[in-house]
């Protein structure tokens, strides 16, 4: 029967390769190979990367690129991703091309509050609680003056502790609701040890506020932790252009080409379904470049939905029109970035990003990133109310197809050529692949 292993994180990388190699997989030797040839022949920057989870076994490794030529603001930058996707970058160049010529892209940050709560339950007098609260707002920030110093010395720190009443939700449950100012830190970490120090001082202030006497525990604290839901950390990302100057190689018109915009937006606000594929095409961008600064993509993806759902209908987060002749495509997206902190300065790639990016502060980054998302969005509306989509992935996924096929370097270049004026699919490219052997 099988049996669960016990110590397995005790075990040095080697057996662990081995244990998992003989256990699940078919050809233990190769598996064993494979791992191993992912590793970095730099043993101290293997060990880092091992060091930054629990039971590494090797390197997952994913493109880096760079989607240059994206003027935001005046300046000019080149944009690091890291994604597999083949065509997120290609789409992102592409559409920071378009808009170099018209202008650019203009973005501003719209606030920068990050949110934490301490979830208590109190079954006592509601205004006793509120009077109790006030009361020792001095005491919360006092108690956690240890933590702020610095952040304070820098302009961040604790914005407002405010006491919510949840009891219609659920019977007893309050909340300190907590805003905070974390500069160029994503702050998780500042944020939770807030929160988890005035959670003992609401307890052990609680413990002397003599209205409470007869209640046993006055409070009793459920959990402290900051929110991914930050729709007051928000940046705006925009460009805009005459209508006249969409004209481009799409072979439509440009008052055609806007009206299709505009209606392709309009879809994606009105039903869900259109919304969330929406979406997934502006986080192709935004993820990309999260993942390349070292940011934590999962608490972008959870917050940016939310966000997207705010009305009670999950809705697109880009807005289009056109108004006295000028085409305009905006987004607000809420991104809680970091450039300091986390592994912003322990991954030497990460590092690099930032140094490809001219060392934004995250006001900056947070520029950047809603501009990679909004640039992405354009591009997939624009091959999708055009051409399609498949010409430009199934271009992109080419060189995939003929990898996957074994084809030589020699073979690659004659089929990219020969696809320039072909229409790719993977039966296309087999025949091709073929028809070019059989030559030989
Ligand atoms: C594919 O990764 C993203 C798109 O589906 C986005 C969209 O449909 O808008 C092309």
């Amino acid at each position: 029967m099988d049996q669960p292993v016990e110590g397995f994180s005790k075990l040095s990388k080697e057996e662990k390769i081995d244990w998992i190699a003989h256990r699940y997989t078919a050809n233990p030797e190769a598996t064993v190979a494979l791992l191993e040839q992912y590793w970095n022949s730099d043993k101290q920057l293997q060990q880092l990367h091992d060091e930054f989870i629990e039971n590494t076994l090797t390197n997952f490794y994913l493109p880096l690129g760079v989607a240059p030529n994206f003027r935001i603001n005046g300046k000019l930058y080149a944009i690091p991703m890291a994604i597999e996707e083949s065509s997120v970058v290609a789409a992102a160049s592409k559409a920071a091309k378009f808009w170099l010529e018209r202008g650019g892209f203009r973005a501003e940050v719209l606030g920068t509050e990050k949110i934490g709560q301490v979830h208590f339950l109190y079954f006592g007098d509601p205004g006793q609680l509120i009077e109790f609260v006030e009361g020792i707002q001095p005491v919360f920030r006092a108690d956690a003056q240890g933590l702020t110093a610095n952040m304070e010395k820098r302009g961040g720190g604790i914005r407002s502790i405010e006491l919510r009443d949840k009891t219609t939700d659920i019977k007893g449950y309050y909340q300190l609701h907590c805003a905070f100012e974390t500069l160029d830190a994503m702050g998780a970490n500042f944020i939770n040890s807030c929160l988890e120090q005035f959670a003992a001082t609401l307890v052990r202030e609680a413990g002397k506020f003599a209205p409470f006497a007869e209640l046993d525990p006055p409070i009793e604290v459920l959990m402290s932790i900051l929110s991914n839901y930050v729709p007051n950390c928000l940046v705006r990302a925009e460009v805009s252009c005459p209508v006249a100057d969409l004209e481009a190689e799409s072979g439509i018109s440009g008052a055609d080409f806007a009206r299709k915009m505009v209606q392709a937006v309009a879809v994606a606000n009105s039903e869900p379904y259109r919304a969330v594929t929406h979406n997934k095409g502006i986080m192709n961008g935004v993820d990309a470049v999260v993942l390349a600064t070292g940011n934590d993509f999962r608490a972008i993806e959870a917050g940016v939905h939310a966000y997207a759902s705010r009305s009670g209908r999950y809705r697109s987060l880009s807005q289009a029109e056109v108004s006295d002749g000028i085409f305009r495509f905006w987004m607000d997206i809420p991104l809680a970035l970091g450039t300091v902190g986390g592994l912003t300065g322990l991954h030497p790639l990460v590092r690099v990003a930032h140094e490809i990016l001219q060392k934004p502060s995250a006001p900056e980054l947070m520029q950047i990133v809603a501009v990679a998302g909004l640039a992405q969005n354009f591009a997939a509306l624009r091959s999708l109310v055009t051409v399609g989509i498949q010409r430009g992935h199934m271009k992109m996924h080419l060189l995939n197809i003929l990898n996957q096929l074994s084809a030589t370097r020699q073979e690659k270049e004659t089929l990219i050529d020969h696809f320039k004026t072909h229409t790719v699919t993977h039966n296309a490219v087999v025949k091709a692949l073929e028809a070019n052997r059989a030559l030989k």
